[in-house]
């Protein structure tokens, strides 16, 4: 394996542990029901006590929150429903003081219909510049839209407006396509980066970064199954087409013409589906975005093997390229990990379409996996409510389902609603400290979250939170953790992976069925279960000084 050369302290990037926050959901300082940024300000010492380095903070922009605020009416502005630019001023202030970073999200594929740009765009008529901002054709001859593209919510990526004309939507009808070919929408998202990066911003995650360029000829997809494919084949039209590189170059040359203020470089994060992980490494290459999210652990299953694969493969090409790793677990679009892990043994109950989850079991791989994710090299991303070992919410009400891929998919598709119920801060029943008083969350939260709240958790020194800030604070003093060399210890049995880093460090997950020993002339640092007999049961997680 190819090993990084060592870096100057100010790439704190390179192996920063990021935490997500939904701001939705988070936490309510005004008792409104939805979370807010003066919410978020008052859990900066949580935060900071954790452990993480940095805060990513999904769209937090003016929206009609038809897709949960990545549908942007004003990039340049609070939602007023999460509070004003003066409450962000102060947010990236005070956690700037308690030493954390602040990731913004930009999203640059599309926007909101609300978006003056593309309200423009309607009044102004066919053929008119204002139209040239965004994908706007006539249909086919024969009455179809221009293309067979599948909307990623369901239905298609084509919209008719009363002129005839159709506009592009790759995601919801409310999500028009920006013109990535447009010189005033290449200058907009400049002069949008520059705008938050002057306001004191750490960096940015790039929604979809893998889709702002299109090939102009507009050609169909293949089908599957007699349906257009959502599969992103190489050479796709609008997935990973090369113009994209064009566009992170140039972002990069701005976000580097910060590097030497006293904050320090100004970053950005790739959010891009793109399996195998040498596609992905396109985007990580000098001169590019600084790191990627790496979804392919996200959907690996509980399985020695396929972790160590995937591990393996990560590494090699994103090292090639200069590049950290990253390891993430779960995010606000899929379903959390301790509910996934629960259902990985199930598969063959799934496939027929019996769905059981053991969230016990999901537990101890959520407690194992997070010692897994936290000593690998590289960065780390923790999702709101992951360090609270917050299971999916598979029952929501069908009315208070909110995820756009409920309507589009004709109610077959439930959506991403399961991972973004609020937070449980405090208390015995909802809204469990999410907002002052009684009044309940947007989304409702489950009568048995009590003994899941940050209150309870905290002073329990078996949970899942002590177990996070007890890793984290591991992770700040050992030398060996973050960047650095890893090496597989060929020696341990099957089922269970163990790697070295150096100096002096060892991580030993036992993914089999039976407890194994450990190797001898070692400290226990932090286990994910109680050893038994000096031995590590099944699905736990060892930290040991060597
Ligand atoms: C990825 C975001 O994470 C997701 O929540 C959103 O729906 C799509 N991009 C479209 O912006």
């Amino acid at each position: 394996m190819t090993e990084p050369s060592t870096r100057p302290v100010d790439d704190w990037w390179r192996s920063a542990v990021v935490y997500q926050v939904y701001p939705r959901s988070f936490s309510d300082a005004n008792g409104d029901g939805t979370g807010d940024v003066t919410g978020i300000r008052a859990r900066l010492p949580y935060l900071a006590d954790l452990g993480v380095d940095a805060i990513w903070i999904s769209p937090w922009y003016p929206s009609p929150l038809l897709d949960g605020g990545y549908d942007v009416a004003d990039y340049r502005d609070i939602n007023p429903m999460f509070g004003t630019l003066a409450d962000a001023d102060a947010l990236i202030e005070e956690a700037h003081a308690l030493g954390l970073r602040i990731l913004i999200d930009l999203v640059p594929n599309h926007c909101s219909w609300e978006h003056p740009w593309f309200k423009a765009a309607l009044a102004a008529g066919k053929g008119s510049p204002e139209r040239d901002r965004f994908w706007f054709r006539d249909s086919l001859p024969d009455g179809r839209p221009p293309t067979n593209w599948p909307g990623a919510f369901g239905g298609p990526a084509w919209q008719q407006i009363d002129d005839g004309q159709w506009y592009l939507h790759l995601f919801d009808i409310s999500q028009p396509d920006w013109n990535w070919d447009h010189p005033d929408v290449i200058a907009e998202f400049d002069s949008i980066l520059r705008f938050w990066f002057d306001r004191g911003v750490d960096g940015f995650r790039i929604d979809v970064a893998d889709s702002m360029a299109k090939d102009p000829a507009l050609p169909d997809v293949p089908l599957h199954n007699g349906q257009p494919t959502h599969e992103k084949f190489v050479g796709h039209p609008y997935y990973d087409q090369p113009g994209v590189h064009l566009i992170h170059q140039r972002w990069r040359a701005i976000a580097d013409e910060y590097a030497d203020t006293p904050q320090g470089p100004r970053v950005f994060v790739a959010e891009a589906w793109l399996s195998p992980a040498e596609r992905l490494a396109q985007y990580v290459r000098p001169h590019e975005l600084h790191s990627a999210f790496n979804f392919d652990v996200l959907q690996c299953p509980w399985d020695a093997k396929a972790l160590r694969d995937v591990i393996d493969h990560t590494t090699e090409n994103l090292w090639a390229v200069g590049a950290p790793a990253t390891w993430v677990l779960s995010n606000h679009d899929t379903i959390r990990h301790r509910t996934r892990y629960g259902r990985d043994q199930r598969e063959a109950l799934a496939a027929a379409g019996i769905v059981s989850t053991d969230l016990e079991i999901g537990l101890r791989r959520a407690r194992a996996a997070a010692l897994l994710e936290l000593a690998l090299p590289g960065g780390a991303y923790v999702y709101q409510g992951d360090e609270l070992g917050l299971p999916e919410v598979e029952d929501l009400p069908e009315e208070v389902l909110d995820d756009p891929s409920w309507e589009r998919s004709g109610h077959t598709v439930r959506g991403r609603d399961g991972c973004r119920v609020p937070m449980p801060w405090s208390g015995s029943e909802p809204p469990y400290g999410f907002g002052p008083g009684e009044g309940q969350p947007w989304l409702p939260q489950p009568a048995d979250w009590a003994p899941l709240t940050a209150e309870a958790e905290a002073s329990d020194p078996e949970s899942h939170l002590a177990l996070y800030r007890a890793a984290l604070r591991i992770r700040r003093e050992q030398e060996a953790l973050g960047e650095g060399r890893m090496t597989w210890d060929e020696d341990a049995p099957a089922g269970v992976l163990s790697f070295t880093r150096d100096p002096g460090f060892r991580c030993v997950v036992n993914l089999g069925e039976q407890p194994i020993e450990l190797p001898d002339s070692t400290e226990v640092l932090l286990s994910s279960e109680p050893l038994v007999d000096g031995r590590l049961p099944a699905d736990a997680s060892v930290w040991l000084q060597v």
